[in-house]
């Protein structure tokens, strides 16, 4: 068994699956990881749902698999000498103190029951705007972030209600729900904490401050003690009490799409990458400071990997609807078989047939955040066939990125940024093995999309924070030196497509309550 090497753990807990991954701290060399696809509920329209039982129960078969494949490639155990976590941000869980036992299934981020608890609280604003914590938290209100969502639950759930009045509820985000169970839980001192990407999520956190904020506990009506302490993204939070890797300690912990830009060594302002996964989030790194937008995006924390560390910040281009739209495909029209076979349907036509597509399931994010948007199919003709719908689906995921970077190019001729104008596009996540895709986004573009040999970045981030916590990983990019990239140039493009994109987002606003229908 080899036992000089230096290995570093990642759970990755993303929307749709989790992951346990492995890597050399040396090399940043991926050596082997198991993954298991977690069940998404959707119990009403609009609502999607996830166990919290089940992300932890996947969670420790990930560990427990990954460890075993580890001991037959005859590696010890023994080596993983961290563990970092990545998570799917705003998800938000409500649990018992005492027994453990969550008091209601995790709302989803992208659940969109909360619209109208969006509505009283804009309306509850002095000046009702959406826009009106932005200055304190960074964020519009909007269902996306998880406060909203704890409301919702206060207002709906007797169980959360009573057991927040009574003290014994916690609230978390998926890091903090799994960083307690994993270090003890309710039987064993379990560590309730979130780092500070995944707190500058919640529209509870104070962007500046970077504690929680007494004035917007006071907006939502949100007591503190139900929050989980905010600690830095690269220091111990407490060791694992269960599974092959007990005594291991925890000590990374970054929002998933913090991670990626941490695995992409996004670590100078104007440095951006774009995760294609259920959603797409760019998010480009912008310094120390954090800067507003004037153009739709969100201002966020990109990481602060120590505790003495600063932090940085980025602003944020979110889309909601990107991979979820090939699942849809797959398993509600049933046009193709598995979510790879997009690619090969949509090869065999030369492109979408004028066909528009905007999968605004759950309304429209950045940079417009109407959630009375609905999906909308512009363009069909008796001529149009399923291999049109793929083709215009890829392009959908190609236009909504392109509407982020506008904004995102937009703000940063508005601060006279030269710096942070993007020259360049680093991606990554699953959708970026499709080459279809990805040079149809470099056409779209017309910018080269440079795509990592190792597509687990998100992973390999938050591998990254907890190996620098515990002084095995230097953070040096030069030394990610197993990361090689794939570049796609653009070629050529018609703008004439981008403006009908343009002109369907509109005819998707306004849907679901009638905002078009004229009465007679
Ligand atoms: O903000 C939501 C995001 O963190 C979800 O990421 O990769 O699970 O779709 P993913």
């Amino acid at each position: 068994m080899e036992s000089n090497l230096q290995l570093v753990g990642a759970v990755d807990q993303g929307t749709s699956s989790t992951r346990f991954l492995v890597f050399n701290a040396k090399t940043a060399e991926l050596l082997c990881y198991h993954q298991v696809e977690v069940e998404q509920l959707f119990p009403n329209e609009g609502w999607v749902e996830e166990d919290p039982m089940e992300i932890l129960r996947t969670v420790y078969e990930c560990i427990d698999a990954t460890t075993s494949n580890l001991t037959q490639m005859k590696i010890s155990t023994k080596c993983i000498k961290a563990i970092g976590i990545t998570n799917q941000r705003e998800t938000t869980v409500i649990w018992d103190k005492h027994t453990g036992k969550p008091l209601h299934n995790a709302i989803v981020w992208c659940d969109n029951r909360t619209q109208s608890t969006v509505e009283q609280l804009v309306a509850k604003t002095p000046n009702k705007s959406q826009d009106y914590l932005k200055k304190y938290c960074g964020l519009p209100i909007s269902t996306y972030f998880s406060a909203v969502k704890i409301r919702w639950l206060l207002d709906n759930v007797p169980e959360v209600r009573e057991a927040v009045n009574d003290g014994t509820a916690l609230f978390g985000t998926v890091d903090t729900w799994l960083i307690w169970n994993m270090t003890g839980g309710a039987s064993n001192g379990g560590q309730h904490v979130t780092d500070i990407t995944n707190a500058s999520r919640t529209m509870l956190c104070n962007i500046r401050s970077q504690e929680w904020d007494e004035e917007l506990l006071k907006f939502f009506e949100i007591p503190m003690s139900v929050l989980p302490e905010i600690k830095s993204s690269a220091e111990h939070y407490g060791y694992m009490t269960e599974s092959s890797l007990q005594g291991v300690s925890l000590c990374g912990c970054l929002g998933d799409q913090q991670a990626a830009l941490v695995g992409q060594t996004c670590f100078s302002p104007g440095d951006a990458k774009n995760t294609y996964g259920t959603g797409c989030f760019l998010l480009q790194n912008t310094g120390k400071n954090p800067v507003m937008s004037r153009h739709g995006l969100l201002t966020t924390v990109a990481y602060k990997l120590g505790k003495d560390e600063p932090t940085y910040y980025a602003l944020e281009g979110s889309i909601a609807v990107t991979g979820g739209l090939v699942r849809w495909l797959r398993d509600n029209l049933g046009i193709i078989k598995e979510s790879s076979d997009i690619e090969d349907l949509a090869r065999t036509v030369p492109g979408s047939g004028d066909v528009v597509f905007v999968p605004a399931f759950s309304g429209l994010y950045a940079p417009y955040w109407r959630s009375d948007a609905r999906g909308t199919v512009c363009g069909i003709t008796q001529w149009t066939t399923k291999a049109h719908i793929a083709y215009a689906a890829l392009e959908a995921v190609c236009f909504q990125t392109r509407e982020i970077i506008e904004a995102m190019q937009q703000d940063a001729c508005d601060l006279e940024d030269d710096k942070a104008k993007m020259k360049r596009l680093q991606v990554d996540g699953g959708m970026t093995a499709n080459h279809l895709l990805m040079q149809l986004q470099a056409d779209i573009l017309g910018c080269t999309v440079l795509r990592p040999s190792m597509p687990e970045t998100t992973a390999l981030g938050a591998a990254m924070a907890a190996g620098k916590a515990c002084g095995i990983w230097s953070l040096d990019p030069g030394d990610l030196t197993s990361v090689t990239f794939e570049r796609f140039e653009p070629t050529t493009f018609d703008e004439r497509r981008f403006q009908k994109w343009k002109l369907a987002v509109q005819k998707s606003m306004g849907w679901h309550y009638g905002d078009n229908l004229e009465s007679h």
